[in-house]
């Protein structure tokens, strides 16, 4: 069976890991002969913007829906395109149209890096961040009003909806329902955002009550960023909004080592619409242009994408591999961001050869 996957790598180091991240599927692809067929698009970058002046052509929906997956790198070049106007002409259209609700964001540390949160070794860090991925205050509700004179008003809503709320709550508790410690903790803010986060905590507990089995608690944004850093142990799967789960979706990374290892999955679970795989990080301007980026959040974001078309084992094998040449330790291989002196390709390289012996 063929599965078609569209390539959009965007900007900045977007484009320097997605060449590493299709070469770990081509070698996973061979080694449990997979068919992938990829596609490669131009549009969704900021150099088809200024060519253009949009992000996307007019059809990307009709383009895009037959896909089996989107496969994504990163998007933004602040200097050349507003970053609102890139973001929202892009990556968020795809979450939004294709109905992505579930952003699934895994934080890990891994073998042979260095947390940088003291004493920390792999198995201390290991849980989920679902990040509701449609709504909540990436709304496009509000508006301004008085434009350029002493009185001018800019208002944006956070909007909640109960079956927006709902399925995100459902998808944490089942995956918490597949973990051993069986865990779920809700970011919130119920105490000073007075609407829409106490609405959030009774959906939470509302849902509890379908699943005795998980042992509930829940933190307020502030202090749960200070219990990221200071008891990462405490986690297993962790589930917020869209703003809280894009804020602990780079600090749990960051107690990981770095950034440029996290991958993520945009889920569309009922599968009407293709899911994206990218990784968290951006494009990266300040070190675009130089091959250092580290290539594993783009491999890792590959992993999730086979695993949910259906290829666990193949996905288990990227996640393996990653491993594996992290412990190694070779400086001339690893990137800098994780101890090294090698380059994006030489990284790559490595995972590639490791997944296919
Ligand atoms: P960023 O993630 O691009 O970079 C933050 C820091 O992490 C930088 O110092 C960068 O060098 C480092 N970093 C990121 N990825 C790395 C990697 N793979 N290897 C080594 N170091 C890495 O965040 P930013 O600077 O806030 O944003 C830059 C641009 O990217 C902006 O236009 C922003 O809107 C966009 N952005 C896009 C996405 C996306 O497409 N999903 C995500 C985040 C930011
Ligand atoms: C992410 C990014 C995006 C987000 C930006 C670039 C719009 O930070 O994927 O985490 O906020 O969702
Ligand atoms: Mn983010």
């Amino acid at each position: 069976m063929t599965h078609r996957i569209a390539i959009i790598a965007g900007d900045g180091i977007g484009t320097e890991v997605m060449p590493e991240g299709i070469r770990a599927l081509e070698a996973t692809a061979k080694r449990f002969n997979l068919d992938l067929e990829f596609t490669t698009f131009e549009f969704g970058s900021c150099d088809y913007y200024l060519e253009h002046g949009k992000m996307l052509p007019d059809d990307w929906f009709e383009q895009l829906k037959g896909f089996d997956a989107l496969f994504y790198g990163a998007v933004g070049w602040p200097d050349k395109v507003p970053d609102h106007i890139s973001l929202w002409g892009s990556l968020l259209q795809f979450r939004r149209r294709f109905d992505q609700y579930i952003n699934l964001r895994p934080c890990k540390l891994m073998p042979g890096i260095k947390s940088p949160l003291a004493g920390r070794k792999p198995g201390d860090i290991d849980f989920y961040v679902v990040r509701e991925n449609t709504e909540g205050e990436y709304s496009s509700v509000g508006g301004k009003m008085f434009e350029g004179t002493d009185r001018e008003v800019v208002i944006q809503d956070t909007v909640m909806t109960r079956t927006g709320v709902d399925r995100v709550l459902k998808y944490a508790f089942e995956l918490a329902q597949t973990r051993p410690r069986k865990k779920l903790t809700s970011a919130t803010k119920s105490n000073g955002i007075s609407i829409t986060m106490p609405y959030w905590d009774e959906r939470v507990v509302e849902m509890a009550k379908g699943y005795p089995e998980i042992a509930v608690d829940k933190f307020h944004i502030d202090i749960l960023t200070a219990n990221f850093v200071l008891h990462p142990d405490w986690f297993d799967v962790v589930v917020g909004s869209n703003l809280f789960g894009d804020i602990l979706s780079d600090l749990g990374p960051a107690c990981t080592g770095t950034i440029g290892i996290a991958p993520s999955a945009n889920i569309n679970p009922e599968g009407n619409f293709p899911s994206l795989f990218e990784p968290v990080h951006g494009s990266a301007p300040d070190i675009a242009g130089k091959g250092i980026a580290n290539p594993i959040g783009q491999i890792w974001s590959g992993a999730m994408m086979l695993e949910h078309l259906g290829y666990k084992e193949a996905g288990d094998a990227i996640v393996t591999a990653i491993e594996e040449v992290l412990s190694e330790g070779d400086a001339t291989v690893l990137t800098r961001d994780v101890g090294g002196e090698g380059t994006t390709a030489s990284l790559g390289k490595a995972i590639a050869n490791a997944i296919s012996h």
